[in-house]
């Protein structure tokens, strides 16, 4: 098998408006390690909007892989985490205010979301009956920002679990990095995909060109990973995906085997069909269970993550919808 080609640092984006403007201006000079808050207009942004979820996505970025031309040190900037900082409070005070009251025990919920709407119309339903390749390769877009770093921001809740929660988490997460082999990486099964649909497969390839609602899922799994406050929210959003990526998965396999796709189109979304149903298991009882009966008070949070993760998700899926049955393009 060859391997995708790929690049460590991807490029910066460009800018969309004030406060993405304001990021990329900053991270393109030499980094300042003292803690002048620097004026943006984060208050006049959509916490859901391009221009904070862009700017957003690029600070969270130097945690991964960085970009190129701009200084590692960042990373770790005073300035630039007050940013950060005030970023995260909008978009994290939006998805509390949407989610609403957390009525629930993580059991019950996750109970609930394994529990599959026969007739549902999300986009993995559209494909499977009547979306066109084209479309289909719209979807790879949005999907490509997470899949070509898939497992890692979960991967920063290692050091926060301990006993059956971690060794069940790893385990998981084993499985997502190739259980040792890079071939078997998911994010190479995805690079390999892009290539066979024709698409770019390096890494943020498509940053200038997805919109708001593809960046908000992988910026809020950035949040929750990045933050031990937030543990319970990122269990749960790790639990969500587990949960629901199997069925999903399954009529991608489905709408790729009518659309007569390459092989390796399916090869990503059929290892999930089958690895996540597995997964699924291990996650509500042992990662979930252990993890809420160590610390009871985080089974709110577990909730949380679980609906934020539905909030972004469907936020997406009903841009992909209203695009697709207008007959236009989902990307910008
Ligand atoms: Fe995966
Ligand atoms: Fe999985």
């Amino acid at each position: 098998m060859t391997l995708a080609s790929t690049y460590v640092e991807p490029a910066l984006p460009q800018a969309v408006g004030p406060v993405s403007a304001a990021v990329l201006d900053m991270v393109q000079r030499r980094p300042t390690l003292h803690s002048r808050p620097v004026d943006i207009p984060v208050a006049d942004a959509d916490p859901y909007g391009l221009d904070l979820q862009l700017a957003l996505y690029v600070c969270y970025e130097l945690h991964y892989r960085g970009f190129r031309g701009v200084d590692p040190r960042w990373e770790w900037s005073p300035m630039l985490l007050h940013i950060r900082g005030r970023l995260e409070d909008a978009f994290l005070s939006a998805v509390r205010r949407d989610v609403g009251d957390i009525d629930t025990s993580a059991a019950d919920e996750m109970e609930r979301i394994s529990v599959e709407p026969v007739d549902g119309d999300g986009p993995s339903y559209y494909l499977r009956d009547r979306g066109t390749w084209e479309q289909m390769r719209e979807y790879f877009v949005h999907r490509s920002l997470y899949h070509l770093k898939e497992g890692d921001p979960h991967a920063f809740q290692i050091p926060r679990l301990m006993g059956l929660a971690k060794a069940a988490f790893v385990a998981v997460e084993f499985d997502e990095f190739g259980g040792g082999r890079a071939d078997a990486l998911h994010q190479q099964l995805f690079a390999d995909l892009m290539v066979a649909a024709g698409l770019d497969a390096g890494y943020l390839a498509y940053l200038n060109e997805v919109p708001a609602e593809a960046l908000a899922p992988v910026n809020l799994m950035s949040l929750f990973g990045l933050h031990r406050d937030l543990r319970g929210a990122a269990i749960g959003h790790f639990a969500s995906t587990e949960i629901t990526s199997s069925p999903g998965s399954r009529r991608l396999v489905e709408a790729l085997e009518r659309m007569g796709a390459p092989q390796a189109c399916a090869v990503f979304y059929r290892e999930h069909v089958v690895a996540d149903a597995v997964h699924e298991q291990v996650v509500r009882t042992d990662v979930v269970g252990d993890l809420v009966a160590r610390e009871p008070q985080l089974d709110a949070d577990v909730v949380f993550g679980i609906r934020a993760h539905a909030l972004v998700e469907d936020r997406l899926a009903d841009h992909l919808m209203a695009c697709w049955t207008a007959g236009r393009s989902s990307l910008r």
